[in-house]
């Protein structure tokens, strides 16, 4: 049975991942959690480290997750706010600076809400290569002439308006890419949102964010990064290696095909001795007709442990490049698929020298019975994303049809010569 909702009022996050496609639909919630209806997902096949590699495979399989998404909530999905990813995502910190509107004959200003449109349009104005688009534009805080770090500016006065923001850029043809296959297959994306962002969204809570904390979204191709502090995000990263790596590992060191190497990775993969009882043994099935094998798990570990270690690594020394690392007062939440195996979080423990937490979209929705686990977090976190954006379009007293209107006119004006 249909719902009564028209489809502008139906929130659709769409989590493009390497290993699967995962599409949560919710009703959106003035005020609250979006009200989650149901979700579908179906094994992804068409992207190779986060990135769309095979076009039309990506958009049978989007068509896949949506249709089922559709069947399980009993609504249409014509619109989804949709994941990006991919070692072509690069950030960096910038600032604006703009005198603030000042009344005829005074000598200072009160910060209009045109002001900080106008210091955060500053701070954007970074030359890019033409094939770069920026995908975001974060506002981290403000200064008015010297009183720093202020988080809402609007109605102090002062005569010089600055921000800090922080910008994420992308290859345009990735993200053309995506919002290719989703045309393909009958959905228009309403935003591209970056997925270590989304993953945020659904598994930090603000104490986190105001006290510092890493989030880490270990992924089957990608592990992407973001870093918090004073509740403003400090920096983004994606790594091109997750999970995938660690599959090939284990089958290349057992000698077996991809998919048992999987499922032995699923079923008794760890990253860490500790984890595990040293005395654990399994059985291998055989390949060509031999004979089963017996596999201690702490050789599973010696495989797993070292690459694990190297992912962590990889992200330490890019956090280092920035000086978040000192103001990390929360330590670091894992999430993603890869986050579900045992021993990740002693693993991170060691490498990063701060507490660790697993993360997964628990009780953040109205209407949670689905077990959503750390897998989900991006997907999840999409569509609360979603409906802050629905909100916000409230709280500014436009209606949703014009809302949805402008934010594809956003897309479209980016990514031009597709539509
Ligand atoms: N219980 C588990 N133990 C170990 N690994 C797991 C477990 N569950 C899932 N994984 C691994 O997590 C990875 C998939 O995670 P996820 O679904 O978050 O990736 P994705 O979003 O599709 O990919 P990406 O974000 O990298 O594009 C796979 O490598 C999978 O093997
Ligand atoms: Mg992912």
């Amino acid at each position: 049975m249909k719902n009564s909702f028209a489809n502008q009022d139906i929130l659709c996050g769409l989590d493009i991942g390497t290993t699967k496609i995962a599409a949560i639909v919710a009703l959106p919630n003035p005020g609250g959690e979006p009200q989650l209806l149901g979700m579908g997902y179906v094994p992804s096949r068409g992207l190779r480290r986060g990135v769309v590699v095979n076009l039309e495979q990506t958009a049978a399989d989007i068509a896949e997750a949506i249709s089922l998404a559709q069947q399980n909530a009993g609504v249409e999905i014509d619109m989804v706010w949709a994941g990006i990813a991919g070692e072509h995502v690069k950030s960096l910190n910038s600032r604006g600076v703009i005198p603030i509107t000042r009344w005829r004959g005074e000598q200072t200003g009160e910060v209009t809400p045109g002001d900080v449109d106008k210091v955060v349009e500053a701070a954007r104005t970074i030359l890019l290569p033409p094939d770069r688009r920026v995908l975001h534009v974060l506002p981290q805080e403000y200064m008015v002439d010297s009183e720093g770090g202020i988080r809402m500016p609007v109605g102090m006065a002062g005569v010089r308006l600055e921000a800090d923001v922080h910008i994420v850029h992308c290859a345009v043809s990735s993200a053309q890419n995506i919002i290719a296959c989703c045309k393909r297959a009958g959905v228009a994306v309403q935003d591209l949102i970056l997925e270590p962002l989304a993953s945020a969204e659904s598994v930090l809570t603000e104490d986190e964010r105001e006290l510092g904390v890493i989030l880490l979204d270990f992924g089957g191709g990608t592990t992407d990064l973001a870093a918090f502090q004073g509740s403003a995000i400090r920096h983004t990263a994606v790594i091109g290696y997750g999970g995938d790596y660690i599959t090939r590992d284990i089958a290349m060191g057992l000698r077996t095909p991809m998919e048992s190497a999987e499922q032995i990775k699923i079923e008794h993969g760890a990253a860490h001795l500790r984890a595990i009882n040293q005395n654990d043994f399994l059985e291998i099935p055989g390949i060509g007709g031999r004979e089963p094998r017996e596999l201690s798990r702490s050789m599973l570990v010696s495989i797993i442990g070292p690459r694990v270690e190297e992912i962590f690594t990889v992200a330490r020394e890019d956090l280092k490049k920035t000086r978040v690392l000192d103001h990390i007062g929360a330590g670091v939440v894992l999430t993603g698929g890869g986050a579900s195996m045992c021993g990740m979080a002693e693993i991170a423990e060691e490498i990063f020298a701060l507490p660790v937490r697993i993360g997964a979209p628990h009780d953040n929705m109205a209407n949670y019975d689905l077990g959503l686990g750390p897998k989900f977090a991006t997907a999840v976190g999409l569509v609360r994303h979603a409906n802050r954006q629905y909100n916000e379009m409230l709280s500014s007293g436009r209606n949703a049809e014009s809302w949805t209107a402008r934010t594809s006119t956003k897309v479209r004006k980016w990514f031009s010569e597709i539509f």
